[in-house]
């Protein structure tokens, strides 16, 4: 018999975005720096090179002290911070039954090592929280979208620093009390494998606060204080509010092997575990047993506190999210190259798959397949709270954006979470990255734009930041209008 390939009725379809990439305001409202305010972009040329910021504590210092001729495009974002009503609004036009964002840490602890919570910061996400409801969307909220405070990163060395764990778990349970009325889903660490391969943004981490040939161990060791800290704002969710469920979250990735050369098999299986090891511990309680050799072999030993076994016993997550972009290949030592040990993602080429400006590899069935994977892992509920194809967009002299290469792209990935549902995957809602044009976390551009509603802001900061909609926003409103069933 024929299989039904349907969304659920109660799908949660919707849109996500990160404070520091959209909101701006870096200085109003008693904010902090946060490791964002001091990215720059990256050369046009090194688009294609995923070549993520590690600065010293001197580079970070240099380029504070010389901000007035520095570009810092996660300071300003588009605006969103004084034109969130609007943008609500357009989100409400499409039919978002349910908005992502990020609180910035820095609006409620500037520094992150305050006593007492900034009031303006907290009561800004009232008023967002409250827009959000007044227009019928649910919001999801992450704890930690990259946005550390700068002054935990200086004074710390960031999350490889045990302090930072307390530090956290003030501003979630701040947080979470404060909006436990008004917020049902929460998200702890945004890609929380992410570390791996950037270990300042996600991490907090500066170059010369790591000791010579320790990169790794200390990365395993600020990633071990996160999963830790994960557990806590679990715990302390459960504690608050146990009506709101609260998931991690990873840079969902699938590993394929180069060839059937068992060792290729092998070395996928092994790039597959860099981003299993973070939701096996969220997801089932404990360290795998396959890391013991991993950490063994790379002479990693980790400071990891008696009490910290119970905590990650008992707060597992009540979902697993994901964010899903592109699939990579794994290879063996001989034929992989200079691939470095730890960096989640590898640039080997699948001759099957197409990929986009930047290099990413577009596949829509390896979404099918990873969701499958993560779902006979876990057999807990999936969201899928990223996924987008970053594009140059072209503005016609009427002022339409004609951007089918992105409804290709989205309509493809939709499909296949049609088929993974059929499955028997439980997938509860899918959140598009950037429905509104925003700074790019990994290049800091505007020109790598995801929207399916156009800022007029370009690379160097100029435009009239005017928001327009282009021809996937009326394409996307129809898929959510009919659940998913016109593609
Ligand atoms: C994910 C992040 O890595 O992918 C987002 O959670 C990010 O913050 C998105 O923006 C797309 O990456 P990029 O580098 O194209 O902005």
């Amino acid at each position: 018999a024929n299989v039904t390939l349907k969304f659920p009725d109660n799908f949660l379809w919707g849109g996500a975005t990160a404070a520091n990439q959209i909101e701006g305001a870096f200085d109003e409202g008693g904010k902090g720096l946060s490791v964002d305010d001091v990215i720059e972009r990256i050369k046009p040329e090194d688009r294609k090179k995923l070549h993520l910021p590690f600065p010293t504590s001197k580079e970070v210092k240099d380029a504070l002290a010389d901000e007035e001729n520095r570009h810092f495009p996660k300071r300003y974002g588009i605006d969103f911070y004084h034109r969130y009503k609007e943008d609500i609004a357009l989100f409400k036009e499409l039919g978002f039954k349910t908005f992502r964002i990020s609180i910035a840490w820095t609006r409620i602890f500037p520094n992150g090592v305050e006593e007492e919570p900034n009031e303006a910061g907290l009561a800004y996400y009232d008023d967002l929280l409250d827009e959000l409801r007044k227009n019928g969307i649910e919001p999801i909220v992450t704890l930690s979208h990259y946005e550390m405070p700068l002054h935990l990163s200086l004074e710390y060395g960031g999350w490889k620093n045990r302090v930072v764990v307390d530090h956290f778990t003030r501003y979630a349970r701040t947080v979470l009390e404060r909006y436990k009325g008004k917020v049902k889903y929460w998200i702890t660490f945004n890609e929380i494998n992410s570390i791996l391969m950037s270990p300042f943004i996600s991490g907090g981490m500066l170059r010369d606060k790591v000791e010579e040939g320790k990169l790794l161990e200390a990365t395993f060791q600020a990633a071990h204080h996160q999963l830790v800290a994960s557990a806590k704002a679990v715990e302390a969710c459960h504690e608050i509010n146990p009506e709101a469920q609260i998931g991690c979250m990873v840079l969902g990735m699938i590993n394929y092997p180069d060839s059937p050369h068992p060792e290729d098999v092998h070395a996928a299986l092994t790039d597959q575990r860099k981003t299993f090891f973070f939701t096996d511990v969220q997801a089932r309680g404990h360290y795998p047993a396959y890391m013991n050799r991993f950490f063994k072999e790379h002479d990693i030993e980790l400071d990891i506190h008696p009490e910290d076994e119970h905590t990650l016993k008992n707060n597992l997550v009540d979902f697993v999210s994901l964010s899903y972009y592109m699939s990579t290949v794994s290879a063996r030592p001989e034929t992989a190259g200079e691939q470095a040990v730890g960096n989640i993602l590898t640039n080997l080429k699948n001759p099957y798959l197409e990929a986009s400006d930047w290099g990413w590899q577009i596949d829509p069935v390896g979404l099918r397949t990873l969701l499958n994977m993560f779902y006979e892992r876990y057999e807990k509920p999936l969201f899928i709270v990223e996924n987008g194809l970053g594009a140059f967009d072209k503005v016609e002299e009427d002022g339409s954006i004609h951007d089918d290469y992105r409804i290709d792209y989205l309509k493809k990935h939709i499909e296949q979470m049609k088929e993974a549902i059929a499955d028997g995957v439980e997938l509860i809602g899918y959140t598009a990255w950037g429905p509104i044009d925003l700074v790019s976390f990994s290049t800091s551009e505007m020109s790598k734009r995801y929207g399916f509603i156009y800022v007029d802001l370009d690379d160097e900061g100029n435009g009239t930041l005017n928001r327009s909609k282009k021809d996937s926003f009326y394409w996307y409103q129809r898929v959510i209008g009919s659940n998913g069933e016109e593609l």
